[in-house]
């Protein structure tokens, strides 16, 4: 079948990468893509925005099945324009895309199904945002209501910094995104996230993750888009995994559809742990970035007829098979990100590095120029190995980066430290 990626991060590259390996795919083109999508696909340079758009190049080359990376093509509706038009795809509509484009409509549906997640409250300006803040107390997080590219969520530590993000965004520094703002307790424990695919009806969950979110070694320094991940999360164990299929994410499914807006494609659940209960962060409506990496690398081939099992509405004859491995990805970045960074320095090394089932590199954000690998976003390259044990995975990913020749580049090196240290 020829098959359609649309996205252009490290994301896309890995679910490329899987999808070409299974032999159903005959051709296969990721639009926009990156110079890593470029070696194993064809790049499409449409606007993957525009639904018309998307229907129209699909039908110009007889594409047989679309998979929706990002969530803000999501968010404006690709997969509905595809599936009204005929196309096999995976992906929600912008009606069930809304469990990430809104916070306060995920918390609403977390009400109504009564899954655990953080006390909440909403606001439309900021006078009562502010006396709520004050009632409550900190440390308390401010969020703003719609898709923010990772810049919506204020954890403060002190009423001061709730109140400065509060004005901040009725102020307009997130456009209107910001219009509304959710005010919820603040959350201790540990991170991690579990992926469910569910095609509205059935659900099966395709494993778990931990990423890395602060820029910098020990968890300090601003916070990222994700500097590295690993899979799976020991920290979610399988009573747990039992535990948020029953209370959060099956009770979430019923409700989409019983609102009439049935969810389609991998809802990926942020989960808090602590003292053996989860409760929901958020909810994302596609696959986490750098996260998707490890799940890739782990599951190879076998994505594609999971996700057409998912589209096609069959996930209850399904089965994910499984092997005892773990995997790990570490995040190249240019400097100065999640700050002010260059384009265009060359990448050298790459050709040294190891390509094979248990190592790959994953291109996040790099251009092709003469022959050239050129750095052209923050997060760069996903560095990516999968082994018996986390602590090989890590060794291997690690001895790949030694390869690099890339000064204007930088990682963290402690990704996976959590789980090494919990062992
Ligand atoms: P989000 O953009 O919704 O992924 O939130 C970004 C990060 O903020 C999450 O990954 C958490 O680390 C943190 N966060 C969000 N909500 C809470 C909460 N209620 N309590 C503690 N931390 C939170
Ligand atoms: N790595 C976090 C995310 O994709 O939202």
């Amino acid at each position: 079948m020829n098959i359609l990626i649309l996205g252009s991060g490290g994301r896309e590259h890995a679910l490329a990468w899987a999808v070409k390996q299974n032999p159903k795919c005959d051709r296969l083109i990721v639009a926009p893509g990156n110079a890593g999508t470029a070696m194993l696909a064809e790049n499409a340079g449409i606007d993957i925005l525009d639904g018309a758009t998307v229907v129209t190049f699909c039908e110009e080359n007889a594409v047989d099945f679309v998979i929706v990376g990002p969530e803000a093509p999501l968010a404006a509706g690709v997969a509905d324009a595809c599936r009204a038009a005929g196309l096999l795809t995976f992906g929600p509509s912008a009606a069930a895309a809304r469990l990430e484009a809104s916070k306060a409509f995920t918390k609403e549906i977390c009400d109504t199904s009564g899954a655990p997640t953080a006390a909440w409250a909403r606001f439309t300006e900021a006078t009562p945002a502010k006396d709520y803040v004050r009632e409550q107390g900190a440390p308390i997080v401010v969020k703003a209501d719609g898709l923010a590219a990772g810049k919506g969520v204020i954890v403060a530590m002190t009423e001061a910094e709730a109140m400065a993000a509060i004005d901040d965004m009725f102020g307009g520094s997130l456009g209107a995104a910001g219009a509304e703002v959710v005010i919820e307790e603040f959350m201790a424990g540990e991170e991690a996230s579990f992926f469910i695919l569910t095609d509205g009806t059935h659900a099966l969950p395709i494993g778990t993750a931990q990423d890395h979110k602060r820029v910098g070694d020990g968890d300090t320094g601003p916070n990222t888009g994700g500097m590295g991940a690993y899979s799976p999360a020991p920290v979610l164990t399988e009573a747990l995994q039992k535990q948020a299929m029953d209370r959060i994410v099956l009770p979430t499914i019923a409700e989409m559809a019983r609102r009439g807006t049935p969810y389609q494609g991998v809802l990926y659940a942020g989960l808090m742990i602590e003292d053996g209960e989860a409760r929901l962060v958020e909810y994302n409506c596609r696959f986490g970035d750098p996260e998707c990496q490890v799940l890739m690398m782990r599951l190879g081939a076998q994505a594609l007829d999971l996700m057409l099992a998912c589209a096609e509405g069959r996930l209850d004859q399904t089965q994910v098979n499984w092997a005892e491995d773990h995997a790990l990805t570490v995040v190249m970045a240019a400097k100065g990100y999640p700050g002010a960074y260059q384009k265009g320095s060359e990448i050298r090394g790459l050709e040294r590095m190891p390509e094979d089932s248990r190592h790959m590199v994953f291109h996040a954000g790099t251009v092709e120029r003469d022959g050239r690998i050129l750095a052209n976003g923050g997060r760069v390259l996903n560095v990516t190995a999968r082994g018996d044990t986390l602590e090989d995975a890590r060794n291997r990913a690690y001895a790949m980066i030694d390869h690099l020749r890339w000064p204007e580049g930088f990682c963290r090196s402690d990704i996976g430290w959590r789980a090494l240290a919990a062992k």
